[in-house]
């Protein structure tokens, strides 16, 4: 079973040790938990991808303390006054950079590709573990390949609890995840710049500072395979449904026999044979609660996950849908 340890000066050391020795260690970060690996060794990268099951041909976020560190995996003439404008708005914080790589970057970290992620987390213990490593960390989030993302320690020893190589893994708890969505991913290689991947950065705050921002549907594995459609999934077969076809879909699947857990933003909304599970109406605090209450609502192990398609239509919401579409396997061109 995967060790829990409270983050503190003495097991920040000791995990620092382990991922220098060549280990792999689950982290926090303000967005989710990862699972990091030297990004300069090449073996405990392996290691990663293996302990995820995650397919090869999706590369890996370096996780460093600033953009000097960030350079260090970058290619000479990578980072340029636009990279310098995002860090000192958005660093440290939930905004991961695609750049070219260096050459001293091996190729499993990266998938193969010519380009690295890298971002600068905030939480503080992150911070602390990469400074105490003194190289950038690369880390996936915490999950099994293709499923929730972990928000808190307890959620990363849940994925790992039946993975024999993930016996003895480290994991720090330094509490629950303050964003609990994954980070926005920029493609800088390209102009102008495009979002891979919505998170809590929004396209708004990006065009504030870069202006032309290009953020088209991604559903494909082309550019950043870790979007690809059934993605952040729970075990039980989930729906995305509108507010109003509600009471007639609950009505039709208690007919059927089928009992629902219904995360949606009136518990009046579900009666019995189903259970609600009732979410917050502000984005941010959704994005904050959505993998937990996701986990919650598997565990019941009920038939069905129904999921009440959030109203608004700010960025973060829009984040929030992404992820929605993606748990209950829907193309995100589908509904849009
Ligand atoms: O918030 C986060 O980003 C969390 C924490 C742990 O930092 N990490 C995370 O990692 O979500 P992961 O591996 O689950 O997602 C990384 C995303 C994937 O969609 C991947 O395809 C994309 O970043 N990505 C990584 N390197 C890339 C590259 N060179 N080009 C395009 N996309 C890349
Ligand atoms: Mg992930």
């Amino acid at each position: 079973m995967p060790r829990i340890v409270v983050a503190d000066p003495d097991s920040i050391r000791q995990a620092a040790a382990i991922l220098r020795s060549g280990g792999v260690i689950a982290f926090p970060t303000e967005t989710v938990y990862g699972l990091g690996a030297r990004t300069l060794d090449e073996r405990a990268i392996e290691a990663v991808y293996e302990l995820k099951g995650r397919p090869a041909d999706n590369p890996l976020i370096a996780h460093v303390v600033d953009p000097h560190q960030a350079q260090t995996v970058l290619a000479d003439d990578a980072w340029n006054s636009r990279c310098d404008a995002l860090a000192s708005r958005f660093w440290p914080g939930p905004l991961t950079l695609v750049l070219r790589k260096s050459d001293r970057v091996g190729s499993r970290a990266t998938a193969g590709r010519s380009t690295i992620a890298v971002r600068s987390p905030r939480h503080s213990v992150a911070r602390q573990l990469i400074d105490a490593v003194g190289e950038p960390i690369s880390a996936p989030s915490a999950n099994r390949s293709g499923r929730v993302s972990p928000t808190t320690a307890q959620h990363v020893q849940m994925e790992f609890a039946d993975v024999d190589a993930a016996h003895d893994l480290l994991i720090l708890d330094g509490g629950a995840c303050d964003v609990g969505i994954e980070s926005t991913v920029l493609d800088m290689t390209v102009q102008p710049p495009r979002v891979l991947r919505h998170g809590s950065v929004t396209l708004e705050m990006l065009q504030v500072t870069l202006g032309e921002v290009d953020a088209p549907i991604v559903t494909a594995q082309a550019h950043s395979p870790g979007t690809s459609a059934s993605h952040y999934a729970p075990r039980t077969p989930a729906e995305l449904i509108a507010g109003s076809e509600m009471k007639a879909t609950l009505a039709r699947r208690a007919a059927a026999g089928v009992r629902c857990v219904v995360l949606c933003f009136d518990v009046a909304a579900a009666a019995s044979p189903h259970r609600a599970i009732v979410m917050p109406r502000s984005d941010e605090r959704y994005a904050h609660d959505l993998y937990e209450r996701l986990r919650d609502a598997d565990a019941l192990g009920f038939d069905r996950i129904v999921i009440e398609r959030p109203p608004g239509d700010s960025h973060v919401w829009r984040a929030v849908l992404d992820r929605l579409k993606r748990a209950t396997c829907m193309s995100a061109d589908a509904i849009d």
